[in-house]
């Protein structure tokens, strides 16, 4: 198991996504999944693709640093997350940007990773620390949340 589906199975405290990728209630999701199903274009990933590798590494150092109670760490990472350029919905007659293969969705769920990092960051001067694994973890919810809505549903599993 990669260091990245370790760290999401302690947060979620469910069995890996390898494990139950053939379970009933992911084929109960695909039975009323989207359709058309709203995938990314080619392009759309490449792009996102180094960007998605750094939130990876970044969120093993989260987990890691919210598990050891370092604060600093969280903090920094975390700012760090909500401080990235965020990609720019495309304008009205810019239908030929790159921008414009991505759908609303995407941006939607952009801008909630944005603010649930600053949630975060803001937390680590304030919460507890157990409260701090709850604000982690609203954040994670993001990321599953838009890869649940553009991975390809071939398997149930990254692309
Ligand atoms: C707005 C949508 C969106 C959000 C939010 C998002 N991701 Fe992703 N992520 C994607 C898409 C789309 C891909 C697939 C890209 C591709 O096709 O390679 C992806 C792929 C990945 C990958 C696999 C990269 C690889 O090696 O190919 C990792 C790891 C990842 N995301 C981590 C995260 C983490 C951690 C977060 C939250 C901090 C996050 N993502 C938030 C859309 C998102």
């Amino acid at each position: 198991m990669s260091p990245l589906l370790l760290a999401l199975t302690l947060l979620s405290q469910t069995p890996a996504p390898a494990a139950h990728a053939k379970s009933p209630q992911v084929e109960a999701k695909k039975d009323k999944g989207d359709t058309p199903p709203r995938v990314l274009s080619e392009l759309a990933r490449q792009l996102l693709r180094p960007r998605m590798e750094r939130h990876g590494h970044d969120m093993m150092m989260l987990v890691q640093g919210v598990l050891l109670l370092q604060r600093d760490v969280v903090a920094e990472l975390a700012k760090n997350i909500a401080a990235e350029p965020r990609l720019t919905r495309p304008m009205v007659g810019g239908e030929d940007d790159l921008n414009a293969a991505l759908p609303e969705r995407f941006f939607v769920l952009q801008d909630e990773l944005h603010s649930r990092a600053g949630t975060l960051a803001t937390a680590v001067k304030t919460d507890s620390d157990v409260a701090l694994a709850a604000r982690l973890g609203e954040m994670m919810q993001t990321c599953v949340s838009c890869h649940s809505t553009f991975f390809p549903q071939t398997d149930g599993g990254m692309p």
